[in-house]
């Protein structure tokens, strides 16, 4: 009844057919967890010029992760998703050792949407004795916002992230905009590396009071979660006050209404979308980002205040 060759389209058709007969399972999810067998099971995808779409994560499943998911089915002949929680992008252990992770429960979401394959290495695999980490000028993009608060963080993604492309070779790779910055330095690494993947970003995904998804929210109290609403209340009033004063006031505005909340600000920006340095004139893609505490939950979002061209 199922035929792992057959294209998108008729697969989700089989999909209907086998929720049917197997309510529980729409489509057989394959599990990789070394280099020789990712190779092994894409060798004939990469013989027949498939598209293979790639969404590599650090697990803890939620909406945000499915939706780059769901894009990459939209056009992709096959999905591909990597669960490894990267040591080198932590700079605090504590954050590591709370970090969720829920291995089953991701592979049952992952199948229910009718995902692939899933790549689940340990850190051997990602990080061989004789693994050499790229040397990468990242530009100074790594120095300031998220770099300036986690040294190390950017060098450990991008050291994940080009070694995972070398094993996957993918077609298409999905990052999510929630985490603006490593979607910069990722575009910034694959055209330096002149990778052959493209780079596609998918907007956030929010829970009905605005709150950007994150596994990271899992930490928060059921208190904590309606505090950390302040984060895209304040980015949505950013939007606003951007139509009528300058970067410098409405950061001004933007920090004295965060001050009034719960939550500790680490900072608020706002920034050319290329080179991520703040701003003192609007340009098109002028992004505000944020990072704070919650508790002790970090928490980041962002917003473009002026429309990209
Ligand atoms: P992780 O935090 O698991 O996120 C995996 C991907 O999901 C990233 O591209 C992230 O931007 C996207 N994502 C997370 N929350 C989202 C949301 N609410 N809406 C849309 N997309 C969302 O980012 C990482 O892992 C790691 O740094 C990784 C790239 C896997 C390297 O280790």
């Amino acid at each position: 009844m199922f035929h792992k060759n057959i294209k998108k389209k008729s697969d989700i058709q089989y999909k209907k057919i086998d929720l049917l007969v197997f309510p529980l399972k729409i489509k057989e999810l394959e599990s990789f967890h070394t280099y020789f067998e990712v190779r092994n099971g894409l060798q004939s995808l990469y013989e027949q010029n498939k598209i293979i779409g790639f969404i590599p994560t650090m697990g803890a499943l939620h909406e945000g992760h499915l939706s780059l998911v769901r894009e990459a089915q939209k056009e992709c002949d096959y999905v591909i998703v990597s669960i490894f929680v990267n040591p080198t992008q932590f700079n605090n252990t504590q954050d590591l050792a709370l970090y969720p992770r829920q291995e089953a429960k991701d592979i049952a979401l992952l199948e229910s949407i009718g995902t692939d394959f899933v790549f689940i290495p340990t850190v051997e695999v990602i990080y061989p004795p004789n693994y050499q980490a790229p040397s990468i000028d990242l530009i100074g993009l790594d120095t300031v916002m998220e770099g300036e608060f986690r040294p190390g963080h950017f060098q450990g993604v991008v050291n994940v992230v080009s070694r995972l492309f070398d094993i996957v070779q993918p077609t298409i790779a999905y990052f999510g905009r929630k985490d603006f910055q490593q979607v910069s330095i990722i575009k910034h690494i694959t055209k330096t590396l002149n990778q052959s993947v493209t780079i596609r970003e998918i907007d956030t995904i929010r829970n009905q009071d605005g709150l950007a998804l994150s596994s990271r929210n899992a930490r928060l109290s059921e208190q904590e979660l309606k505090d950390a609403v302040i984060i895209s209340k304040v980015l949505k009033q950013g939007i606003q006050w951007a139509r009528k004063f300058t970067p410098q006031e409405v950061l001004e505005y933007m920090v004295s209404e965060f001050n009034k909340s719960k939550l500790k600000l680490e900072y608020i920006q706002i920034v050319h979308p290329e080179t991520l340095k703040e701003i003192t004139h609007w340009v098109p893609g002028a992004t505000a980002c944020i990072a704070s505490y919650c508790g002790d939950v970090r928490l980041i979002d962002n917003m473009e205040l002026i429309p990209s061209n």
